[in-house]
């Protein structure tokens, strides 16, 4: 097996459940399903014939899937299990063997993984901290050559939660137009910015676009398992011939919550509920921050819901995440699994006293084993 496991999705899935503080989300505190819809949706829910249902997404969840992207129809629109599975997918209709694929790190790595185990060459293009994660378009200008047939962006990005610029996104088109390369556009965050200011789409801006989107981070609906790719219609044909291999379908009750959690005024309130959490929450991280400035460097994040910090204590981050967890109970994601020591994720789309609970603990801890 030529499978890197994939230690960020590994760990969590390990630990997240049995951790009294987890703070490895990197979404929002998830809804529940009475907080989301009325009794009457709710009510017809329960009338829900539990078959396949149409396999490729229900025809009223792909309209308003499509309605997101300018001049799409659902046809445009394939829905699949999470975003990770649409993230399967492209790779595998677009990809073959021997292709080379520029990958913005940092990332969430599950593309990495994917075409390194499809015998295609990951490289890497950077954010860089110093620019307050700016992505680094010379690098990627030297990265992309002929052989490049996919640039993978995550925008906004986990786990920097930066956000291109509108300049940044055009010359990333035009590096892939000059090459005929793929876009394989992450925009499952996309809802999340701090400035309530909906990040552009890719679609739209060049043919060969395909974007993963889901409900799964800026829509606080993890459980529901829904993702999509949006793409033109024959790339999102061809995915659905894999979607056939991999999942067949989503579940139909998610069809239908999905449906309703993408109509415009729920995703406005779905956003206005998850921005206000992500301002408060920030605020709070930022003073702790600045109380450890010594030791921490952070450069506030512009969308999602996650917190990446520099550290400069003696030890490694995976050490620091097992010690943490092991010890005093409180679970935080490690650098490493995004292949950069020295860095730490918190989650702080959390509820605001869980957060400020663990922070809480993080202190005593950080203070007792390091006497910062
Ligand atoms: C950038 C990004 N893409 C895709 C996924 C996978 O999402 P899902 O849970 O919908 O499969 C994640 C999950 O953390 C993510 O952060």
């Amino acid at each position: 097996m030529n499978l890197r496991i994939f230690e960020l999705e590994r760990f969590q899935s390990l630990y997240e459940n049995t951790v009294p503080y987890n703070l490895t989300e990197s979404g929002f505190h998830p809804f529940t399903l009475k907080e989301l819809l009325t009794s009457e949706e709710i009510e017809k829910l329960t009338q829900t014939v539990l078959g396949y249902g149409q396999t490729n997404g229900s025809i009223p969840l792909r309209k308003r899937i499509a309605a997101l992207y300018k001049g799409y129809s659902e046809d445009n629109v394939l829905v699949t299990n999470g975003s990770s599975e649409a993230n399967f997918v492209a790779c595998h209709s677009l990809l073959k063997k021997g292709d080379e694929v520029a990958i913005m790190v940092p990332n969430y790595m599950q593309v990495w993984g994917i075409v390194e185990e499809m015998g295609c060459t990951a490289i890497a293009y950077h954010l860089r901290e110093e620019n307050r994660w700016a992505v680094d378009l010379e690098e990627l200008k030297k990265v992309v050559t002929p052989k490049t047939k996919m640039i993978a962006v995550c925008n906004p990005n986990n786990p920097t939660g930066y956000i291109l610029t509108d300049e940044e996104m055009k010359e990333i088109v035009r590096l892939a137009e000059s090459v005929g390369a793929w876009i394989l556009a992450d925009e499952i965050y996309r809802g999340a910015e701090l400035s309530g200011k909906e990040t552009p789409s890719f679609i739209g801006m060049y043919d060969k676009v395909i974007v993963n989107g889901g409900l799964s981070k800026a829509y606080a609906l993890p459980g529901l398992r829904l993702g999509w790719l949006a793409g033109d219609t024959k790339t999102i044909a061809d995915s659905w011939a894999y979607h056939d291999y991999t999942s067949i379908t989503a579940g139909i009750l998610s069809h239908e919550v999905g449906e309703i959690a993408l109509r415009p005024e729920m995703r406005e309130r779905i956003f206005a509920r998850n921005r206000g959490m992500l301002r408060e929450n920030l605020q709070a991280v930022e003073e702790w921050v600045k109380k450890y400035s010594h030791i921490i460097q952070f450069v506030p994040p512009q969308g999602g819901g996650m917190a990446f910090m520099h550290y400069t204590l003696d030890i490694k981050s995976t050490d620091l995440s097992d010690w943490l967890r092991k010890e005093k109970g409180i679970f935080i994601v490690a650098g490493d699994w995004y292949g950069m020591d020295k860095y730490i994720r918190i989650g702080i789309g959390a509820e605001k006293d869980y957060l400020l609970k663990g922070m809480d603990i993080l202190t005593k801890a950080l203070e007792e084993r390091f006497g910062v």
